[in-house]
């Protein structure tokens, strides 16, 4: 057995792969299939200040090679995350990454100071969901305003801060470098990219949102060149994510420079995704001859 395990900014993770979130809930329904502590971590859906009941549907499509979503961030609010849902998740022995989202930098920031009193272990601040109309995309495709939203709650909380960074930019080092610059302690990329399909027969959108963000397979490309890109730009971790389906993907994620790897839309299609990507990097690891994961991030060779 390899040694799978890995530390981001001070917090022990068992092995680097944490589902997304979004796509993993608050961990209930997958316990069902098996053990959360097989889990490097569990980021959490995001939370706002307050209830969000989301988009109107149709708010999810199929796509050749993954999937449209357009929720619109639903989720119970921070107060009963904290009370209902943060308590049996911080039972699970495995790293709790609390995904944050807010309209302005001062919502953002009083979710945060609400999480920094309780045990959860990191805080991932959302400056990237495109299915919003305030917010999100907003702070995510703006230097300033991802500097701007980082120091605030940077300000407000003291967990390690995570910000999860927008790939519908021009340029990802810059935003990355703006984060950096505002205090954040690690970056996570690649949020969905910016995407729409149109019903030929109605003429219309087939989300209600008219817009949304793809995931899945197809934009994995994308997110190891984006990982690569920040990697060599800043000087925090990184985190990867964005249409990884296979231990394969995720030693590709962290040569291209991610400490760890966040899984998405693979869970729809299998939720025993994580624990199968966890066992094939093992492999990946034992046939290569490699003692641990450790040994292989960042270490593509560019041409
Ligand atoms: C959503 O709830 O709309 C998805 C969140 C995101 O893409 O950031």
């Amino acid at each position: 057995m390899a040694d799978l395990s890995v530390n981001i900014c001070g917090i022990d993770f068992k092995n680097p792969i944490i589902p997304a979130s979004g796509v993993f809930g608050y961990g209930r329904e997958y316990e069902e299939f098996y053990s959360l502590s097989e889990l490097g971590g569990i980021a959490t859906k995001g939370t706002t200040r307050t209830k969000r009941t989301g988009n109107s549907a149709p708010r999810i499509a199929e796509t050749p090679a993954g999937m449209l979503n357009s929720v619109g961030l639903q989720n119970p609010g921070i107060d009963y995350f904290i009370q209902h849902e943060l308590p049996n998740l911080m039972t699970k022995n495995t790293v709790i990454l609390a995904n944050i989202a807010g309209s302005t930098p001062e919502e953002c920031a009083e979710v945060a100071r609400k999480l920094d009193a309780t045990d959860v272990h990191m805080i991932e601040l959302n400056i990237s969901c495109p299915n919003v109309k305030q917010g999100g995309a907003a702070f995510g495709t703006s230097c300033q305003m991802a500097e701007q939203v980082t120091a605030a709650v940077r300000k407000a909380a003291k967990k390690p801060l995570i910000v999860k960074l927008s790939p519908n930019v021009t340029s990802i080092t810059e935003i990355a470098k703006s984060v950096e610059a505002a205090g954040a302690d690690a970056v996570s990329l690649i949020n969905t990219l910016l995407g729409m399909r149109i019903d030929i027969h109605t003429r219309r959108p087939v989300l209600r949102n008219n817009v949304g963000g793809l995931s899945g397979a197809g934009i994995f490309p994308v997110a190891v060149r984006m990982v690569w890109q920040t990697a060599n730009a800043v000087n925090i971790p990184v985190i990867g994510m964005g249409g990884v389906t296979s231990g394969e993907d995720a030693i590709e994620l962290m040569m291209a420079g991610a400490s760890a790897v966040q899984v998405g839309m693979a869970v729809f299609t299998d939720p025993y995704a994580p624990v199968k990507i966890i066992r094939q990097m093992n492999d990946f690891l034992d046939e290569n001859k490699i003692s641990s994961v450790r040994e292989i991030i960042g270490t593509v060779q560019p041409w």
